[in-house]
């Protein structure tokens, strides 16, 4: 540590040097960062202290942690504009990476009051629910569970839906328009099913979304909510003050 006498508390200086190893290209995105023993040792510190300089800088999106791998310098973040309507799949291929999905479940259940509600629908219709792992260069980023209800649904339970991108299906092949998407936003915590499936500890930072996407004649097509890793993802917006 540079200085005991330093008035400043000693896991606030031990943060400020592991912000300036990364400000300074000494440790990359994506790189390990040293264990809170490994931290105390070289620095003279608790490991308290260490956890301390770590956990403040995880939750200031700098360092992300994987269960059971340790803390790492995050990566840039992934952008998803809120301006035009797009899909998982374009929105990663946008930036050069390559998505990927894992179908966790798919198949058809009777809409409960909220869907029904959401979807236009009467309580009991068939609806067509989708449980997919979003992935991007092979991280995962995202679970999304979508909710289709639409004359023929069921016929999406005979689709490959791994490899193809369900907007692009529910276009080219049965013809629906897209026309619009309604999307809440909000702050949470992982819990155990999801930080499992994205690869985090229980309780991490995470950004979930609700949208509504409708076709050419406004009815609401797909009810979707998702929840992303909080670390990996930002969320743009571009606003206009009209009079
Ligand atoms: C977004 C939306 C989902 C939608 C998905 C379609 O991520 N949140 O509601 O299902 O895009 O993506 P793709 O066309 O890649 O399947």
């Amino acid at each position: 540590m540079q200085s005991r006498k330093s008035p400043l508390p000693r896991y606030y200086q031990l943060k400020e040097i592991m912000r300036e190893k990364v400000t300074s290209g000494d440790w990359k995105p994506g790189d390990l960062i040293p264990s809170e023993r490994e931290l105390g040792e070289q620095y003279g510190i608790s490991r308290m202290t260490a956890r301390q300089a770590l956990t403040e800088l995880v939750n200031e999106g700098l360092f992300y942690r994987e269960q059971g791998k340790g803390t790492f310098v995050s990566r840039n973040k992934i952008t998803q504009q809120l301006i035009r309507l797009t899909g998982f799949t374009e929105d990663i291929s946008a930036r050069g990476q390559a998505p990927a999905t894992r179908v966790l479940s798919m198949h058809m259940i009777p809409a409960t009051e909220d869907l029904a509600e959401r979807l236009r629908l009467h309580v009991g219709q068939p609806i067509f629910r989708l449980q997919r792992l979003r992935l991007a260069d092979n991280e995962p980023l995202a679970i999304e569970r979508s909710h289709l209800s639409f004359i023929g649904c069921e016929r999406l339970l005979d689709e490959d839906l791994e490899t193809q991108s369900l907007y692009r299906v529910l276009e080219s092949r049965y013809g629906i328009q897209l026309i619009q998407a309604e999307q809440e936003l909000e702050a949470g915590l992982t819990n155990e099913e999801d930080a499992k499936l994205l690869n985090l500890p229980i309780g991490s930072p995470a950004l979930y979304t609700r949208r509504t996407t409708y076709t050419n004649r406004d009815l609401p097509i797909e009810y979707a909510r998702s929840v992303y890793c909080g670390h990996k993802y930002t969320f743009y917006t571009h606003m206009l003050r009209n009079q």
